[in-house]
């Protein structure tokens, strides 16, 4: 058959991952393969992820995820049309091994290099997944993001919004260490919160009804320190209380954010009957934070989209679809070989 193949390497933080994404006649996209390898494991003892230890793993994970991303694709590199590895922004050690193997692959069997911004990945997934029109909105919340940005076109975003402290995931990560909560925080002040009472302390909307567009967690943080501190020894009532009052207050903050950028998108599109509204990253799997959005969203006439989950937190099917999205518009880059991996991008 016909279909265009893009090899997808991600190494950014702490999962290993390769997929294969295949563009077929027509223009519709297939995942034919798509594994992701998480370090979770290696780094819960250190309640975050240790930089030395992710890019390790990656060197000892990489080459096997990508022949079984190869493998389950049906095809091996000769089938292969494009390599797409994530060159930034991240921790530079996984960068590092992960673009070098691609450039390694793409040199030795003759095929194109794409290096693909991984937010860029975060930012096109619903056109691989929903197969939305630009423009759209993102909002990307994970351990390391939180951002509003409008995707108005391959290579073409503008960000209206990004935290001015910690990210969103951060927060969910270091409220659970200071309540004694395992690593990964977010899943698990989630469960505690379902058994909690909402209502019981009233904790800080960082940002709310304020212009300035932006997110702030920190205060919200220091509030919950402030309140576990009082209460030691906590009882497990009291952690669930806190997470549920902690929820509730984050739901809160993010859905002012995010109803301030829904009503600017109306302003400047008002042509756009049905505009989207993407949610990406690790937090966008929590239930509340989800059902408050989805509610906005129909309050403003928005359509909102959440991507299966393991195409919203880190994986390589948006790197691969990305380098797909960046050929088709024949924005590829001709000098990637001698592309430099940026921790900051
Ligand atoms: O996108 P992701 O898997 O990795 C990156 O950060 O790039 O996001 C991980 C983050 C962690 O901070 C984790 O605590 C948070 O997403 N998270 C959640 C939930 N599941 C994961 N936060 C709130 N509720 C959840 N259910
Ligand atoms: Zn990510």
């Amino acid at each position: 058959d016909k279909s265009f193949r893009v090899l997808g390497i991600e190494t950014s933080c702490d999962e290993t991952a390769a997929s294969v994404v295949a563009l077929k006649a027509g223009g519709v996209p297939e995942i034919l393969s798509n594994i992701v390898l998480s370090q979770i494991e290696e780094h819960a003892a250190f309640g975050g992820v240790v930089p030395e230890i992710a890019a390790r793993a990656h060197v000892e994970a990489l080459d096997g995820i990508i022949e079984a991303a190869l493998a389950d694709s049906g095809t091996d590199l000769s089938g292969i049309d494009a390599i797409a590895a994530t060159a930034g922004p991240g921790l530079v050690g996984g960068l590092i091994v992960g673009l070098m193997t691609a450039k390694a692959m793409a040199m030795s069997a003759g095929k194109p290099l794409i290096a693909i911004n991984h937010l860029e990945g975060h930012a096109l997934t619903a056109r691989l997944t929903d197969g939305l029109a630009f423009p759209y909105l993102l909002l990307l919340v994970s351990g390391g993001h939180t951002q509003i940005v409008l995707v108005r076109g391959v290579g073409d975003y503008q960000r209206w919004a990004t935290t001015i402290d910690d990210a969103l995931g951060e927060a969910f990560d270091k409220t659970a260490k200071m309540l004694g909560l395992p690593y990964p925080g977010g899943p698990n002040v989630e469960i505690a919160a379902s058994r909690g009472d909402p209502s019981r302390f009233a904790f800080p909307r960082p940002m709310k009804g304020e212009q300035r567009p932006d997110f702030s967690f920190s205060g919200l943080k220091t509030a919950v320190r402030q309140a576990a501190t009082e209460i030691s020894p906590l009882s497990d009532k009291d952690v669930a209380d806190i997470c549920a009052s902690f929820q509730l207050a984050v739901s809160d903050a993010l859905g002012d954010r995010v109803s301030r950028a829904l009503s600017r998108f109306r302003g400047e599109f008002p042509d756009i009957a049905a505009p989207a509204l993407v949610v990406a990253g690790g937090v966008a799997a929590n239930r509340q934070i989800k059902a408050t959005l989805e509610a906005l969203c129909g309050e403003y006439g928005f359509l909102f989209v959440a991507p299966p989950h393991i195409l919203c937190t880190d994986n390589a099917a948006m790197i691969a679809w990305a380098g797909i999205e960046r050929m088709r518009a024949g924005m590829t880059d001709p000098q990637a070989m001698d592309f430099v991996p940026r921790s900051r991008w």
